[in-house]
């Protein structure tokens, strides 16, 4: 009986959550970056790109932010900056605390 009460609860804080907040995994693959960066962040497309799983999520948030603006424009760092309009701030946000969690 208690789980049967439990579940509904459980819905009504997850589904809020699922429309406000899409999570990194989600977002990961939604946002095309599995493409580049491979499936679980570890193994890039090309050798020339980055490794971004486990990496600290200030910096990698940092990273995206000044790829996006342009600050950031060495290297490959094109190939990224043509998708980057399709993230804004708190997905950026999102994605590199998930990338964080990472190994
Ligand atoms: C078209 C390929 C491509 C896509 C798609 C792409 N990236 Fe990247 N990303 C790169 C490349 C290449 C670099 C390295 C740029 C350089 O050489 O300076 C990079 C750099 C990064 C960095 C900085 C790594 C570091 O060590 O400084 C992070 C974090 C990152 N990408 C996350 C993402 C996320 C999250 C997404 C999805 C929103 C994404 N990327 C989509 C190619 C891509």
């Amino acid at each position: 009986m208690k789980r049967l009460l439990a579940l509904p609860a459980l819905w009504a804080l997850a589904l809020p959550m699922a429309f406000t907040a899409p999570d990194g995994a989600a977002l990961y693959v939604e946002k095309t970056c599995v493409a580049c960066h491979g499936a679980k962040a570890n193994k890039p497309l090309l050798p020339n790109y980055p490794k971004i799983a486990g990496q600290s999520a200030a910096y990698a948030e940092q990273q995206m932010k000044d790829i996006k603006s342009g600050a950031r424009a060495n290297a490959q760092a094109a190939a990224m900056k043509g998708i980057m309009h399709l993230v804004d701030d708190a997905e950026i946000k999102t994605l590199a605390g998930w990338l964080e969690t990472l190994k």
